[in-house]
């Protein structure tokens, strides 16, 4: 299949390791240029390096999303650096933690405002050239009851009804929104190997609660978000597309 990729001026904020490292390898694999962030000015110089040489070009500066003006300011110069934007994926997550207020005001100023902040400066320039593709990354504890009450399960579902809504509102404008909801995904440095390496058997009991008998990879993941804000699902929009080896159990008419 043809993804209709080549060219794509894309931002994937918060994309130095894990799910979203992998989305930016596959869309300089397809010859996309991409921005990148995260808030180590080492990291996003070693990714930087890692990525140069490729079909197309990366470029990127620390920044902190959660920094209002800054990352403002980084979504602007890196639209100016790429000529425009075409796809904008955004997905950092302040990772939740225990039930606090101060880490509800966390996944909320993270996961949820910093997105809305984004979109609300990319649009306009995706208004400008015609369109565009949006996708947000979520979770399956958005849409199924995991690991008790908490933030981070919260606020990523608050995500889902805002992409919807946003898909109403900008589609005719050509921009398409939509989330992808990945379920357990192991990566050496990620959160599931912390929890392999803390909690081994409630670890196991994940595993053997998917189907698959594992949990996912970046990689498999990376397909669905790379597809989804690809030309080549121009008609999907308004869609969660849940990605997790079968591991929810609800029955999704
Ligand atoms: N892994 C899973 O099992 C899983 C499952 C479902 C959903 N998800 C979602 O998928 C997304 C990616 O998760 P992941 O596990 O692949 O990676 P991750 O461990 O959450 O890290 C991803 C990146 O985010 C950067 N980052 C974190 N906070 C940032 C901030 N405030 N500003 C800028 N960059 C920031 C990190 O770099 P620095 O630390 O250097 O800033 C890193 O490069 C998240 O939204 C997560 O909730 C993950």
């Amino acid at each position: 299949m043809e993804l209709g990729l080549k060219g794509k001026r894309v931002i994937v904020p918060a994309s130095t390791k894990g799910i979203l490292r992998r989305v930016v390898d596959q869309l300089i694999d397809e010859g996309c240029d991409v921005a990148i962030c995260s808030r180590s000015e080492d990291t996003v110089a070693r990714s930087l390096r890692e990525l140069s040489g490729g079909k197309g070009i990366a470029i990127g500066r620390a920044c902190d999303v959660n920094d209002k003006d800054d990352y403002e300011a980084w979504l602007e110069e890196m639209i100016e650096q790429l000529g425009g934007v075409d796809i904008f994926i955004p997905g950092v997550s302040a990772g939740g933690g225990a039930d606090s207020e101060r880490n509800w005001w966390k996944s909320f100023e993270v996961d949820v405002l910093s997105t809305v902040r984004g979109c609300e400066v990319v649009i306009p320039h995706m208004e400008e050239s015609g369109g565009g593709a949006i996708t947000f990354i979520t979770t399956t504890a958005s849409v199924e009851t995991f690991g008790g009450p908490q933030a981070y399960n919260a606020m990523k579902g608050s995500l889902l009804v805002y992409a919807k809504q946003l898909s109403q509102e900008v589609g005719k404008d050509g921009i398409r929104v939509n989330c992808v909801s990945p379920g357990p995904v192991y990566f050496e440095g990620g959160v599931w190997q912390m929890l392999k390496d803390t909690m081994a058997k409630w670890f196991a009991k994940v595993e053997r609660d998917h189907p698959l008998g594992r949990l996912g990879t970046p990689e498999e993941v990376s397909n669905c978000i790379v597809f989804l804000s690809s030309p080549a699902a121009s008609w999907v929009s308004g869609t969660n597309l849940i990605v997790d080896g079968g591991f929810t159990k609800r029955v999704q008419f």
